[in-house]
């Protein structure tokens, strides 16, 4: 295939991926596609607390994220930034479960908020164009806002969000803020999307700084052929209310897909294209990033495996780094 960053640039927008300073780093042939296919690359693990603040305050760890952004800028691809705060109980560093938060702990939590976006902000390049400013809120399943050391401090979720976002908005003041979430066609719920229109909806009558609604999709194969219409009604209501929005980590789930490798690659390219070009009916969409290229890095191989054993086989690039129908798919829309 014909590298597919131009053709994003020709229609105004970036393709990319996750990549991340184990395997993909190390390995040539990835960087290679990278420099190929890619205007625009994010750091799968880490920009997380579960990396920069492995270890308890005032520890920051720089080392890992400053590797592959001194090799993106090195290479002219620009940058988005995953994540600054990952509202999930389970994502935070193991340290929050022994921290001593004081005789104020709602004091203590906006203190340690709001200094790790300032001081994560401060110390990153200033061409950071987009950056994931929460990530998951909102129950998969219940639509319901989630419970997480912040939240039980801070009087809920809502004040979670908003803090996070007027702090980074106060630090960023022209970077793209994204709410970022577990959002396709089909994964997971309507009670999910339900809760992320409330969210969204809430923080902006509040003049909460959203710019964009982040696109997680991780898209589930195969369609059922429902799924369509609900996703535009779905894009609608959130462009509707004057947000932009970004595809941040795309890849398909084929564990129900074909055994037979030829079909499943058509099937997947299939869904691809459906879903993009459902996606691509809305100008607020600029950029496109798989959450990997190659198929053997992918966080899918481990997340759950295909009832027969095999290979999953979801993004753009086969193990021999050869494009799938997929990067075709993609190419093409
Ligand atoms: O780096 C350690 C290594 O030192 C250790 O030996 C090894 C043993 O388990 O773990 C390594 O860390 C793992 C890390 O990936 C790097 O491989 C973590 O355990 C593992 O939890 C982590 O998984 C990542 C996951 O987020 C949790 O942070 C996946 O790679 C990553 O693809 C996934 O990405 C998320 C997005 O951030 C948000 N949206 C959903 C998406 C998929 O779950």
């Amino acid at each position: 295939v014909s590298p597919i960053k131009a053709a994003a640039s020709a229609k105004n927008m970036r393709f990319g991926t996750a990549f991340f300073t184990g395997d993909t780093y190390l390995d040539n042939a990835y960087l290679g596609l990278m420099q190929e296919h890619c205007n625009v690359a994010v750091s799968e693990n880490e920009h997380k607390w579960g990396d920069i603040r492995r270890n308890p305050p005032p520890e920051y760890r720089w080392q890992n994220g400053d590797t592959l952004v001194l090799w993106a800028q090195q290479n002219m691809i620009d940058y988005r930034f995953h994540v600054l705060l990952w509202e999930v109980e389970e994502r935070y560093p193991d340290w929050f479960a022994s921290y001593n938060w004081g005789t104020n702990e709602a004091a203590e939590a906006e203190r340690l908020l709001t200094d790790h976006i300032e001081t994560v902000a401060r110390r990153s390049p200033s061409d950071f164009y987009s950056w994931d400013v929460v990530n998951e809120a909102v129950d998969n399943t219940s639509g319901a806002y989630r419970e997480t050391p912040f939240s039980r401090r801070l009087g809920g979720m809502e004040n979670v969000v908003e803090l996070a976002f007027r702090t980074a908005r106060a630090e960023l003041p022209t970077a793209q803020l994204v709410y970022n979430d577990f959002m396709s066609w089909n994964s997971w719920s309507e009670n999910h999307r339900t809760g992320v229109l409330r969210l969204l909806e809430n923080m902006l009558a509040k003049g909460v700084p959203i710019d964009a609604l982040g696109l997680q999709s991780h898209v589930w194969g195969p369609r059922s052929g429902g799924e369509e219409a609900t996703w535009r009604a779905f894009l609608k209501e959130v462009t509707d209310m004057g947000l932009e929005l970004t595809i941040t980590e795309l890849d398909i789930e084929d564990q129900q897909l074909s055994a037979d490798i030829e079909t499943r690659d058509q099937e997947i390219a299939d869904t691809t294209k459906a879903y993009l070009e459902a996606c691509f009916e809305f100008d607020q969409l600029r950029d496109v990033l798989c959450w990997g290229l190659v198929h053997r890095y992918s966080w899918l191989q481990t997340f759950q495996q295909r009832a027969d054993g095999l290979q999953k086989r979801g993004l753009p690039f086969a193990d021999d780094y050869r494009p799938t129908l997929m990067a075709e798919a993609i190419l093409e829309t």
